[in-house]
């Protein structure tokens, strides 16, 4: 296939200024700083106060997106938020996101596909690229999942934190995202969700997390492993040949359970799970933004993540 092809030109991120690390829970809940890292590798975790909007923490990811790409806000012609924590039910957080930014009459929309929706988002900017309905996409990644916790769930309130990360993708004449794949079974949508929906006005059901963490844990890590050697497999490369790999950041037990089957070296694994915890749509962009200074050109680097839905995906990109 020939060009245009898409590139990431730029990666900027944002958290709350509010850190609380695990013994907070272990004031108030069963649970202990030293369960929670050996189970998860999580130490802190970023959180916003009740109040705050999405749309205030990914307007700053996204200016210095934008100002790592080397372009103004006026140039991005399209905007995709991944979120499963929108401000309102509508419109969409792209849509504030674009008035905060000063940007007139792009298009722009959100994609739920809770922990893999960056992947999701990033697949929509390329493919808007590679048709030339885009050539300068805006593609974000925020959450704040505080939101959908229940705070006296020991399994699941220590795993999750908030932030937003974004990217620039650029048009490019060689190839910068290299091979995607993403996938979805519906049928496995009841081990991680949160039910409730609005209905006349009123909220039915418990807007909270739920989650069977040992099904979500074996079938996560196949996803991620599988759908990273599909990548791998689409671009006609070893997973050894590639630089940089850039997981979900779930759990540490689960990032390392897919390095070793990928046959991968720990110093080749961002991890940024330590400090973050799991911020859904935000934690691969995060991740990424993390290792800004230590990438070249020429880096090929894999994102991979699994979420609700299951929903999963992998992507491989080479830095222009
Ligand atoms: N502190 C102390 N004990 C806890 C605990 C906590 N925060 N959370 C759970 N436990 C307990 C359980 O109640 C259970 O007790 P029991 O044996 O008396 O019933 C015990 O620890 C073991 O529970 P289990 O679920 O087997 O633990 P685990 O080793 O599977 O770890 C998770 C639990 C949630 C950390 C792990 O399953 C996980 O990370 N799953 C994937 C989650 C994920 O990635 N979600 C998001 C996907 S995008």
């Amino acid at each position: 296939m020939n060009g245009p092809y898409a590139s990431i030109a730029g990666v900027g991120s944002e958290l709350p200024a509010r850190q609380v690390d695990n013994h907070h829970f272990a004031k108030y809940l069963d649970t202990s700083d030293e369960w929670i890292r050996k189970r998860t590798g999580i130490v802190r975790r970023h959180l916003a106060d009740k109040d705050a909007k999405l749309c205030d923490l990914a307007r700053p990811a996204a200016q210095k997106a934008i100002a790592a790409a080397g372009v103004t806000a006026d140039q991005i012609d399209a905007i995709i938020v991944a979120t499963t924590t929108p401000d309102r039910i509508f419109p969409a957080t792209a849509c504030l996101l674009q008035d905060a930014l000063g940007v007139q009459g792009c298009p722009a929309f959100d994609v739920q596909a809770v922990c893999c929706g960056f992947l999701y988002a990033l697949s929509c900017g390329e493919a808007m690229i590679r048709a030339e309905r885009s050539s300068c996409a805006l593609i974000v990644g925020a959450d704040i999942f505080s939101r959908l916790v229940d705070w006296n769930d020991r399994s699941t309130c220590i795993l999750f934190g908030d932030g937003a990360a974004a990217v620039v993708l650029k048009a490019a004449a060689n190839p910068g995202i290299v091979a995607l794949q993403l996938g979805a079974q519906g049928s496995s949508a009841d081990i991680l969700t949160a039910e409730g929906h609005p209905q006349r006005g009123e909220f039915c059901g418990k807007p909270v997390t739920r989650m069977d963490g040992q099904s979500v844990f074996t079938l996560a890590t196949r996803a991620m492993i599988e759908s990273s050697l599909a990548v791998c497999d689409q671009a006609a490369i070893k997973p050894d040949e590639i630089d940089w790999f850039v997981p979900h950041q779930a759990n540490q037990r689960i990032i390392s359970a897919v390095a070793q089957r990928l046959g991968i070296g720990k110093e080749k694994v961002v991890a940024t799970i330590a400090e973050h915890g799991n911020t859904s749509a935000a934690s691969i962009p995060l991740a990424l933004d993390s290792i800004g200074e230590q990438i070249k050109s020429g880096d090929r680097v894999l994102m991979y993540a699994a979420g609700g839905g299951l929903t999963w995906g992998a992507a491989l990109a080479l830095v222009p």
